[in-house]
């Protein structure tokens, strides 16, 4: 079966919670249930880091074995020139996804250190973002 994660970076392990307006009332592991079910011809994993360095030994250990890789590396995507090498780095293809619509709000969310090593990039379509990311896999 073809592998695929999706690894979420800081404060993400707070969906459901965190700022409701901007990110959705739904928490992260009710979402995922969803979509393994639904996309069960993908073995779906999950990994969550507020660490950038485990963000990158993930993006290591995944990037030459897995099929594709689902990264929102949440405040690290605007920050971050060791996770961008990293996805730069690596072989499996990578999709940038962001929850909000990073571009309509403030001006530091607008660079991404990530997009200009990734397959594709999907931005403000909640946490259907990530599933246009495995459908983009399909
Ligand atoms: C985010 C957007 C980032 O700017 C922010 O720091 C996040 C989440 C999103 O999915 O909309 O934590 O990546």
């Amino acid at each position: 079966m073809k592998k695929l994660i999706i690894i979420n970076g800081p404060n993400l392990n707070l969906l459901g919670k965190r700022e409701p307006k901007i990110y959705g009332s739904l928490s992260f592991t009710e979402f995922l249930s969803e979509v393994k079910e639904k996309y069960s011809n993908f073995q779906i994993d999950y990994f969550q880091s507020n660490i950038e360095g485990e963000l990158i030994d993930k993006l290591h250990e995944v990037g030459f074995a897995y099929y594709g890789i689902i990264l929102n590396s949440a405040a690290y995507t605007h920050t971050s020139v060791g996770i961008g090498d990293a996805v730069k780095a690596i072989e499996t293809p990578v999709i940038e996804v962001h929850i909000s619509n990073t571009f309509s709000r403030e001006k530091f969310r607008h660079k991404s250190y990530i997009s200009a090593h990734a397959k594709g990039v999907i931005i403000g379509f909640g946490l259907q973002s990530y599933e246009l990311a495995i459908q983009s896999f399909l």
